[in-house]
């Protein structure tokens, strides 16, 4: 139990705040445990920026003085079990906490050697090689004589000329250590390079042989979730993969309210700085994860959407939400990480996923990139399922896109217990038709389920409406089980009976979930209207989006997300856009084709659509208030 407030801040000594774990951490006097955590590299989730209103960054107080500035997001059981907010909570002595596994950002660690595979079978089967966005040369310079005694300089470029690389111009900011480097190990150097334009770039110069290693980060900016991927580019492994809330939560849920932030509000800066700091905490984990220098990171590519990537370039989006909806750019030039607030070598490139237009963003182009639809003669539907739902459509004839407004839900935010499709979250729910019993899947090893992800919403409310617990509508009987009971914000369902919390599904989380599902099932409808086709005449469907492993395409027909097709139709592809930019890392060619990808794509804009209103409406039923396009449905209520 945690001991009463106190007030007093001592002014000079520091404290220590020791973990459960054993670990100990320095708290300079006025400074909260967030900070204190941060600083000794102990990463919390802390979405909202330590302003104390997103609740992510909660710890447990076992014992120790304090002073808690908030307890907003906490509720009574929860204060009374210890529970504070690491952003609000200010030591005022020595103090011992826990932290929850939810409030951790952590790396997933133990990445299936699998993946790698796949990812290269993908390059290789896409006809491209491993030829990284950033390379190494390791040059040995002859020592210097009387009788051969130019400069450093000169004999650095007399030998890039004799490797065929005389176009390489040595920048400046090289100079001023070239003689200590050139000497440190016998006259043997590396230099990172790029390739940029019509020469290579030096980014780096290093004393020695520092062929290896040599890392690449790919990053899917989501208005909802980042996603970084740490990658060998000497092999193509993937070494590790990091997630979090993007910190621009704080800013609006979605990405209108953000740009109205940014524009009549002035926070283009923040903003900007939000996500940058997101992506800096999650390369230093997976640094000091994985025991490697910042300076063996020699290129990093990121894809967002439009106004995901405006922020993160810090280039001004507003146009992007007024008619006629234009943006700064839809292509970037290549930057640096240093011009950008990243921090690893300053001079390392940045390179930008294009995107198609205000709505359909570099994540899409990145996702086309690695389901390939460009490629293949027959038709296709590509759907990102995030924070918006965007749908491509065509073949490799001709591509055409759209993008509709599904809302955070399925990314778990602003829903009562949902959460990313991380370790503790349950991902698959099944319930008895008998018993009414309800069994759950959590991800990770016997682990307590902590809250629901995206996968989990979709199977429980399917399997509630199966059993009869949730009408088409999406309101809960009350008189159909016991686990339906009255919370906090009215009709709630238990999922899960935990030992600390309940998890439970809410009848605004039910309805946040059916306005979702409605709007990308119009999408889909009226993308293809406008075609002048029909579901029958798609061949396959690739499903995007941070649904985890695993999503129940059954569940998400008779939810009425995708249409009834049948199964092996569908395909599940993960997060696609992390997926494009890590074969753009490794291949150049992958690069030239995601520009040609972007240049493709028409984009239909759907907001001036009559018939997706239309259709929108008619999705606001479960499955659909056209039960007859759900033949399958049908047959399974009817039973
Ligand atoms: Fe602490 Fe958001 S509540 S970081």
């Amino acid at each position: 139990m945690p001991l009463p407030l106190c007030p007093f801040v001592p002014l000079f000594d520091n404290m220590n705040i020791t973990l459960t774990s054993g670990k100990s951490v320095s708290c300079a006097p006025n400074t909260s445990i967030l900070e204190s955590l941060k600083k000794a590299g102990i990463f919390l989730t802390s979405s909202c920026g330590g302003k104390g209103t997103c609740g992510k960054c909660r710890i447990i107080i076992k014992s120790g003085r304090s002073d808690i500035r908030s307890k907003m997001k906490l509720s009574k059981e929860e204060i009374k079990e210890g529970y504070s907010l690491a952003c609000k909570t200010y030591p005022s002595g020595d103090m011992l906490i826990d932290i929850p596994k939810e409030s951790m950002l952590t790396v997933e660690g133990q990445i299936d050697t699998g993946k790698s595979r796949d990812f290269l079978a993908l390059l290789h089967s896409a006809g491209a090689d491993l030829d990284p966005l950033a390379g190494r040369i390791v040059l040995q310079l002859p020592r210097p004589s009387l009788d051969d005694n130019i400069s450093d300089l000169e004999r650095l470029k007399r030998e890039l000329f004799a490797n065929g690389l005389g176009c390489l111009r040595v920048p400046f900011r090289f100079m001023t250590h070239l003689a200590a480097i050139v000497r440190e190990k016998n006259w043997e150097i590396t230099l990172a390079t790029i390739h940029s334009e019509d020469c290579y770039e030096i980014t780096n110069i290093f004393p020695g042989n520092k062929k290896i290693p040599q890392y690449g980060i790919a990053v899917d900016i989501g208005t909802t979730t980042l996603v970084v991927y740490l990658t060998d580019l000497t092999n193509g492994a993937l070494i590790d993969i990091a997630s979090t809330y993007n910190s621009q939560i704080r800013f609006g849920d979605d990405v209108i309210t953000r740009i109205v932030n940014a524009t009549e509000h002035n926070e283009l800066g923040n903003l900007k700085r939000a996500v940058t700091e997101d992506i800096n905490n999650m390369i230093s984990l997976l640094c000091q994860t994985h025991n490697i220098s910042t300076d063996t990171i020699d290129c990093i590519v990121v894809a967002g959407n439009t106004t995901m990537t405006h922020f993160f370039l810090g280039l001004d989006p507003s146009a992007i939400r007024e008619e006629p909806y234009i943006p700064t750019a839809n292509t970037f030039p290549l930057s640096h990480a240093g011009e950008l607030g990243i921090k690893t070598n300053p001079n390392i490139p940045v390179y930008a996923f294009p995107c198609v237009s205000s709505y359909v963003g570099g994540d899409i182009v990145a996702g086309v990139l690695a389901t390939r639809i460009h490629k293949k003669n027959e038709l296709s539907i590509f759907i990102d399922i995030g924070t918006n739902g965007e749908i491509v459509l065509g073949s490799s004839e001709w591509l055409m896109s759209a993008a509709c407004s599904a809302g955070p839900c399925f990314e778990g935010s602003g829903m009562k217990h949902g959460m990313r499709a991380t370790d503790g979250a349950i991902e698959g729910v099944k319930i008895n038709c008998d018993t009414l019993e309800v069994e759950i899947k959590v991800i990770g090893k016997n682990i307590q389920p902590v809250g629901i992800c995206g996968s989990g919403m979709i199977d429980a409310i399917a399997e509630m409406f199966l059993t009869g617990i949730l009408n088409q509508k999406g309101k809960l009987q009350k008189d159909r089980s016991d686990r339906v009971r009255t919370g906090e914000n009215g009709p709630e369902f238990v999922v899960h009976y935990g030992r600390d919390k309940d998890i439970v599904l809410t009848e605004p989380d039910v309805e946040n979930i059916i306005r979702a599902k409605a709007a990308i099932y119009a999408g889909f409808s009226t993308l293809l209207n406008e075609a002048g086709l029909t579901f029958d005449d798609v061949h396959k469907v690739y499903i995007a989006g941070g649904f985890g492993k695993f999503l129940d395409i059954e569940k998400a027909i008779i939810l009425g997300l995708l249409p009834e097709l049948p199964k092996d139709k569908f395909e599940y592809m993960g997060n696609t856009s992390v997926i494009g930019t890590y074969l753009c890392i490794l291949s150049r060619k992958m690069r030239a084709e995601a520009e040609d990808i972007a240049r493709k794509i028409t984009y239909i804009e759907l907001s001036v659509s009559k018939s997706f209103m239309d259709e929108y409406v008619s999705g606001l039923f479960i499955p659909h208030t056209n039960i007859d396009a759900f033949p399958n449905v049908k047959a399974l209520i009817g039973r």
